[in-house]
């Protein structure tokens, strides 16, 4: 049997700062308020970049890490809900301008989940007979925002990470659970695209981001909480890698668990909630820093909840 391993790490963030004090001068907020609430202090936001030039420049980090030709790649996945272009994928411009010809590329969709919905799809592509791809998480979420709305404006920022995952003979993932529940999905809406035919014309407001941030709040608090205490079970868990989306919520959710803060790392300051992007992005900083070695003795859990609604829940041995 074979399993998928992280053998690299790799993140890029567009070099755009944009602090609570310069989202004050657009719009009625500041930055007490959204510290207090959410605890982001500045997020990055992409400029002339798209989401595939965010998610390319990963992808060449990852295979130069590990000096991969990027025709030995076999999958290239990206998690995403700010596409350039309903069609091509971003994993497919990212798949042409790498040059990994001979990779499989699609994009899957689950909003902040989307990272942990995509490596565990990538993971059954190892278990199936693959030998290595990229799973990426990128978004330039900064196009979806009404940038009118403070209540939503104030709580997103662009950026991209992802990993390299190899067969080998001893698993990353050794535990999963994914979950969705479609019958709450208007908690969390973005992207619509409005009808405008020959035959049919569409009046709707409804394509820039939209949450009802009281229902996310308690969504978090409450099922994804409860999957996760069920998932983790007895297990001992050196580190939780959260979506971070609020402070507030991890901590609430870190005394639920009953497990020291500590355990949570968070950088929601520096960068807010880059939705399918937060959980790469911290792995890599972790990785980077040495909290994670990836030398296969720690066990991580990555936890995305987000639109859809969807969440869900991997444990690691990293
Ligand atoms: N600046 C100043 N005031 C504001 C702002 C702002 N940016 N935004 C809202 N307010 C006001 C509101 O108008 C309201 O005023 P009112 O009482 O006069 O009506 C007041 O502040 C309180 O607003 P609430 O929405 O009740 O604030 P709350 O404490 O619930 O915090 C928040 C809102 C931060 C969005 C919180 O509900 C939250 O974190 N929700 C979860 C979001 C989340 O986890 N999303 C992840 C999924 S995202 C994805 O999948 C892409």
């Amino acid at each position: 049997m074979r399993y998928g391993k992280i053998t690299a790490t790799a993140r890029y963030l567009p070099t755009k700062v944009v602090t609570n004090d310069a989202l004050a001068q657009l719009m009625d907020t500041s930055d007490d308020w959204i510290q207090s609430r959410t605890g982001i202090k500045e997020r990055r936001i992409a400029e002339a970049e798209n989401t595939s030039d965010l998610c390319l420049k990963v992808a060449q980090q990852l295979i130069e890490k590990q000096t991969i030709a990027p025709e030995t790649l076999d999958f290239v996945i990206v998690a995403t809900m700010s596409a350039d272009y309903t069609s091509p994928s971003v994993a497919c411009q990212v798949q042409g301008a790498l040059g990994a010809v001979n990779a499989l590329a699609f994009d899957v969709t689950a909003a902040c989940s989307g990272f942990v919905y995509a490596l565990a799809t990538a993971e059954n592509f190892i278990r199936s007979g693959l030998t290595r791809g990229l799973v990426i998480g990128g978004e330039k979420i900064s196009k979806l925002i009404d940038w009118q709305d403070r209540t939503t404006a104030v709580l997103f920022g662009d950026g991209a990470a992802g990993v390299l995952l190899e067969a080998a003979a001893k698993p990353s993932i050794i535990k999963q659970v994914l979950k969705a529940d479609g019958t709450r999905g208007d908690s969390l809406t973005a992207g619509y695209r409005v009808t405008k035919t020959a035959f049919y014309q569409e009046a709707n407001e409804k394509n820039k981001l939209a949450m009802n941030g009281r229902a996310i709040y308690d969504f978090a608090l409450n099922d994804v909480t409860k999957c996760l205490k069920t998932f983790v079970g007895e297990e001992t868990i050196d580190y939780y890698l959260f979506h971070q989306a609020n402070e507030r919520i991890i901590q609430k959710m870190a005394r639920k668990l009953k497990e020291p803060i500590e355990k949570f790392p968070m950088n929601l300051a520096n960068y807010g909630n880059t939705s399918a992007a937060s959980i790469p992005i911290l792995l890599d900083e972790l990785v980077e820093a040495e909290t994670i070695r990836l030398d296969g003795t720690q066990k991580v859990v990555f936890t995305g909840y987000g639109g859809g609604l969807t969440w869900g829940n991997l444990l690691l041995e990293l």
